[in-house]
């Protein structure tokens, strides 16, 4: 009996309609189009600008294109899982919102952390879900709305980030395609370089909180892009070597969307050339959760059944990781 794979069968996104520029930025902040291009390949991010819509309202509108994509009904759908570290509430979970706004009425839901990793994680946990025979068709949703918690003051993060949702189908494949191997890895070392301090239960929002803008992102940038680099270009050699691929049988490497430096200093340590690398943080910046899924619908249309597909990616925690992913239609 052949084994049942989790089977990417269908990709959609949500991108809100305004666009913050580098040229807006210099109004904001000390800093310039060239330095943000060349230091990180950013020209623009997408921003949501209605104060009464985040997380879930992108999530949902992604997923309302995804189900009408597919052909799906919103009741055959029996799991939903949000990667988000921005949901619009602590709870209930940004995935229950979303579900109940497609009618997604015979479907269990939950979030998930791991922020810039969140939707490789997600993806994982859903792809095994499938694997054990107990779910048939689940949605992997990546949401984030950063511009809620970016400090627009703070020319060091608020020139990075922006807002965007995609999802992504599961199915059953009995053909050979789907998820065939992920790597994923946690360390907590990486904890003090990158974070949202106050919301938690450790520091809940006070005046103190406020004033010490500490429910804003904090980035040190600099040991965190080291260990991008060393983290996704080890991941990605490793899960190439454990599974005997080459550089070769590879159509396409879908990093995380935090840095084009990151991105191409990947690329060259594992050997693959930039042409087969799907980049565009020019155009969405680092939209955390949804980097991944906004890649996979944006080369959609390039894509082959068959194809192999290498998904990295390197967040907060730290979290990172790499996914075989055999491409299905
Ligand atoms: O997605 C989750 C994981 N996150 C990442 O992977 C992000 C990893 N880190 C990075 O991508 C980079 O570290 C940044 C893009 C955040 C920063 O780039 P960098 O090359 O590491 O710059 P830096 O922080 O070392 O700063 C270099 C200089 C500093 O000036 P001095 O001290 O050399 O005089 C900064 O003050 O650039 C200055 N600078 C800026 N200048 C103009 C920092 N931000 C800006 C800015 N505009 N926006």
């Amino acid at each position: 009996m052949s084994q049942i794979r989790a089977a990417v069968t269908g990709v959609n996104c949500f991108v809100p309609e305004h666009r913050l520029t580098n040229t807006d930025l210099e109004k904001m902040v000390e800093t310039n189009d060239e330095w943000i291009k060349t230091r990180t390949g950013i020209e623009e991010r997408r921003i949501l600008k209605d104060k009464d819509k985040a997380a879930a309202y992108m999530g949902s509108q992604a997923v309302k294109g995804l189900l009408e994509k597919t052909g799906t009904s919103p009741e055959e759908i029996d799991v939903v899982i949000c990667a988000t570290v921005t949901p619009d509430m602590m709870f209930p979970d940004t995935a229950n919102l979303i579900a109940y706004e497609n009618g997604m009425k015979n479907a269990f839901t939950f979030d998930l952390g791991a922020a810039c990793s969140g939707f490789l994680f997600a993806f994982n946990t859903a792809a095994r879900f499938i694997e054990s025979g107990a779910y048939k068709k689940v949605v992997v949703v990546g949401s984030d709305k950063m511009s809620a918690i970016t400090d627009y003051t703070d020319r060091s993060t608020c020139i990075l980030f922006g807002d965007a949702a995609g999802a992504v189908l599961l199915e059953p494949n009995d053909e050979g395609n789907g998820m065939m191997d992920s790597i994923l890895r946690s360390d907590g070392q990486g904890a003090e370089f990158l974070y949202q301090a106050a919301g938690g239960s450790l520091r809940p929002a006070s005046h103190d909180t406020v004033d010490a803008k500490q429910h804003f992102i904090y980035q040190n940038g600099r040991p965190v892009f080291k260990a991008a680099v060393s983290g996704m270009a080890g991941v990605v050699q490793e899960i190439i070597a454990k599974n005997k691929l080459s550089p070769d049988d590879i159509a396409w490497v879908v990093p995380h969307q935090a840095n084009l430096r990151i991105i191409e200093a990947v690329a060259r340590m594992a050997d693959f050339p930039m042409e087969r690398v799907m980049v565009n943080i020019n155009k969405y910046g680092n939209t955390t959760a949804a980097t991944l899924p906004l890649c996979l619908w944006e080369w959609e249309s390039q894509l082959k059944k068959g194809d192999n597909l290498i998904l990295t990616t390197f967040g907060g925690g730290y979290t990172w990781g790499a996914i075989w992913l055999k491409w299905a239609y």
